[in-house]
């Protein structure tokens, strides 16, 4: 059967899009499912426009819900395909509810799984995407890792060294294929932006899904918008609690729909900083040398800290560290992380070849 690539949230498709272009070269036959986690134009279809991903298989249409109906109807609907399909290898991607629920079907029928991103530990088990990555590296026969700390972390966990296999950063494969593409100017002039701006990001259930957290992030991001404009594409999840604590009532403060990829990370190569609570965009600005202030009590990903531009900020730490850091204009010397070279994708094609005796 084919290697079957599972895709279901935002993040996955940009990771996925070098993985299917490097198999496609070495001849492997492939499928696409997408689950449907995300089912707006601009979450999903955008992207696989943008990024040249072939049309999916089938869309499994499971859309939103609770993470356990979620996850249940996941299941489901992947085990279903997984036996009509009889992959050789099923890919999953990152930290997501369709990574987990497709990694634990496959391993329950037999299907050997490898998973992208495999390693990254925030150790903070009240965040779902923990839960989801450390149950996925157990079920996965192939760990393909982004960054040299996540070997430790899986060893530490009982996975066999002969698992696991640092590839490097598929996610930063895609953004530098695309480097040329992204026009920052253009994105000013469509969305009526000024010349200098911060711009900001927030998704994570922690920041916005609660409305009395939401509004207190809110005043901290008007701090911000005090200093410089703000730019802030809305994520669907938090848009409500946001816009009712009056997100968009502030001096400064440019509310846009959530944009595709090439114009968002043109915005981001334009922003004089970002504020966010993402975990790509912790990597993506560590690439452009754009400061990136995280809100968040910890990170998954410290190379970015270490290597990168990266710093996490408490809600009352955000202003003052937005002051000094637009103050700086500091733009950190290249010192990219190791193999985040625009190949991981090719790497992550050997390394699945080879397993599968190709
Ligand atoms: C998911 C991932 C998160 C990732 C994020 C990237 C999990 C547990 N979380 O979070 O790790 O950073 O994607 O975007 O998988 N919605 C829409 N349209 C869509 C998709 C979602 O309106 O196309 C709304 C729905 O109201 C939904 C909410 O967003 O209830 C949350 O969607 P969901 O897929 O559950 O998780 P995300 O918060 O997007």
């Amino acid at each position: 059967g084919p290697i079957v690539h599972v895709l279901g949230a935002r993040p996955n498709f940009v990771k996925a899009a070098p993985v299917i272009g490097a198999l496609r070269a070495a001849g492997a036959e492939q499928a696409v499912v997408h689950t449907g986690q995300h089912y707006d134009t601009r979450m999903s279809e955008i992207f696989f426009d943008e990024l040249g991903l072939p049309e999916p298989d089938v869309n499994l249409g499971v859309g939103s819900g609770g993470h356990a109906a979620q996850t249940a109807a996941l299941m489901i609907g992947l085990e279903r395909e997984f036996t009509s399909r009889s992959p050789a290898l099923v890919i999953v991607y990152g930290d997501v509810n369709s990574t987990i629920a497709a990694a634990l079907v496959a391993a329950k029928l037999h299907i050997p799984v490898a998973h992208v991103e495999a390693g990254l530990r925030s150790f903070d088990m009240s965040m779902p995407e923990e839960v989801n990555r450390r149950l996925t590296d157990q079920l996965s026969d192939l760990c393909l890792v982004t960054s040299p700390e996540a070997v430790g972390h899986l060893a530490d966990e009982g996975v066999a060294v002969s698992r696991i296999h640092l590839v490097g950063n598929p996610m930063i494969d895609t953004l530098l294929a695309n480097l040329d593409a992204f026009d920052t100017d253009a994105v000013r002039r469509d969305h009526d932006l000024p010349e200098r701006y911060v711009l900001a990001t927030v998704h994570r259930p922690a920041n916005v899904d609660d409305p009395d957290t939401a509004a207190a992030l809110v005043r901290h991001l008007h701090g911000v918008a005090d200093l410089a404009d703000l730019v802030i594409p809305v994520h669907p999840r938090g848009r409500e609690t946001l816009l009712a604590a009056g997100l968009d009532d502030h001096d400064g403060v440019h509310v846009l729909e959530p944009l595709g990829y090439i114009d968002f990370i043109a915005a981001v190569r334009g922003a004089a900083a970002v504020v966010t609570d993402s975990g790509g965009l912790q990597e993506e600005t560590t690439i452009l040398g754009v400061p990136c202030l995280t809100v968040r009590p910890n990170t998954e990903r410290p190379i970015t800290i270490t290597h990168g531009t990266n710093r996490l900020v408490t809600f009352e730490e955000l202003v003052p560290e937005a002051r000094k850091v637009l103050e700086s204009d500091a733009r950190k010397a290249d010192r990219r992380p190791p193999l985040w070279d625009g190949a991981a994708g090719p790497r992550i094609a050997e390394v699945i070849m080879e397993y599968l005796g190709e």
